[in-house]
Formats: C-alpha cells, structure tokens, sequence
C-alpha cells in the first residue's frame, strides 16, 4: 500500500475501455474535490511519449528491447510523477502499468515472467497500485471497437493499427489469459466485465474505489489550495 495518497491502476487488452473508464474515474474525484491525476503507459514523461511513439510504431524491435524500453519508460513515470503525486497524497489514475507488462510481453511474448517481476520491481522500486481495475473483454470484441474507431477516423489520420493491435488473435488471448491469471493471484487486482455501456461499467468502476476513499487521508482541492 501506498505511504499515502491513493494509486489506482486500469489494464486490460486492446479496445477494453481502459482509457475511457480511467477518464471518467478521473473527472468523478475531481468533482468530489481529490486532487487527481491521469497518467498514462508508456508516456506521460518526456521520455515516456518519445518512447510510447517508437514502441505502438511500426519500427522493428527486439521483443527484449520491447520489454526494457517498457521498464524504461515505468522507471522514469515512477520517480519524475507518481512517486512525487503520492507523497502529496493525491490519487493517482494510471491508464496501463506493470500489469500490461506480464501480460503482453510476458504471456504475449513469452518472455520469462520471472525476470519480468524482477524487473517490474526494479522499475517501480516495489510500489505498485493500491487498486488495479481489470477491464475484461473477449478480444475478438475489443479489437472489433478499435477496428470501427479507425473507420469513423478522417482517411488522414486513421492508420492501419500498431504494433500490438495488428498482433493474431491468439495473441490478444494470451493476453487476456495473463491479465485474468494475475487478478485471481493478487489481492489488490480486481476484474470489471467491460462488455456492458460505459454507463454501467463506470458505475462498477466507482464501486470499487469507493471503499479505498473512505479510509485514508487524500488531499483534497480546497485543503491544496489553502496550504
Ligand atoms: P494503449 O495504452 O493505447 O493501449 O497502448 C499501449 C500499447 O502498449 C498497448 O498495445 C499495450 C502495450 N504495452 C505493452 O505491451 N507492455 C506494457 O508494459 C505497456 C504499458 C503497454
């Protein structure tokens, strides 16, 4: 658990809902005054979107290299943001953290999983989310939702997919697989079926975080504001 402040994760596979869900979390704490922030993974450094661009891009890369520059891009998020936000005691809304490593280059790329962990635990000096919402969709649907907001895209800037959405299907469910087994193992993780409206899974989503409000000291705005 986190010293203070709240750290809050979302996983899950391709067009879950994840960064519309984390969205929505985000806006719902701010209305009730929680100083709040939405960061995302890869990115929200520097280091982390030059990263993120190379590593959804269409360059070739080493599935180890994949996997360093993921940790990378965590190592840099950890110290330069979340560390600093949870010592002020905000919450912190994660879209993506070392769960999608075990998950997609782990069971996806199959490296081995214990190196992964040691890495994840190197990466993020052992602190990981108070709460990780797992965002559970059949693949087949979620790469059916990525697929169609191509299509409603400008042909200017819709692509052809990335990198992991263009992987095969056995891959996603590998994927899915790796997600679903580390929220059976970990007491922090829990699953929300994301096949429901946005209405109802956000209604689940608060239903989890709720309890963890409750009980500890989280900076509020106007207590922000005031000091
Ligand atoms: P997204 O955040 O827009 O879903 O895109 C990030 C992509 O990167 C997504 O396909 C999952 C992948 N990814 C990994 O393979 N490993 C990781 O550790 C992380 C954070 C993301």
């Amino acid at each position: 658990m986190s010293a203070s402040g709240l750290f809050i994760a979302f996983e899950g596979g391709e067009g879950a809902g994840k960064s519309t869900q984390a969205s929505i979390l985000h806006d719902a704490l701010q209305r009730e005054g929680y100083c709040t922030t939405l960061l995302r993974e890869p990115g929200s450094t520097n280091l982390g979107d030059y990263l993120r661009e190379y590593l959804i891009g269409e360059q070739p890369v080493t599935s180890l290299a994949e996997l360093l520059l993921f940790e990378a891009s965590r190592a840099q998020l950890m110290t330069e943001r979340i560390e600093p936000l949870l010592n002020d005691g905000a919450v912190v809304i994660a879209d993506r953290f070392a769960g999608s490593t075990v998950a997609y280059q782990g069971y996806g790329r199959k490296i081995d999983l214990e190196r992964i962990q040691w890495l994840n635990d190197y990466a993020t000096g052992g602190r990981y989310p108070d709460l990780t919402i797992l965002l559970d969709v059949d693949p087949q649907v979620g790469l059916g939702r990525v697929n169609s907001r191509q299509l409603q895209l400008p042909l200017l800037i819709a692509d052809t997919g990335d990198r992991f959405e263009d992987e095969e299907i056995a891959f996603h469910n590998a994927v899915r697989q790796g997600f679903r087994d580390q929220e059976v193992r970990s007491a922090t993780w829990c699953s929300v079926e994301g096949n429901h409206s946005i209405d109802d899974v956000a209604a689940a989503v608060w239903s989890r975080v709720c309890p963890l409000l409750a009980d500890r000291v989280i900076a509020k705005l106007a207590e922000a504001e005031k000091g």
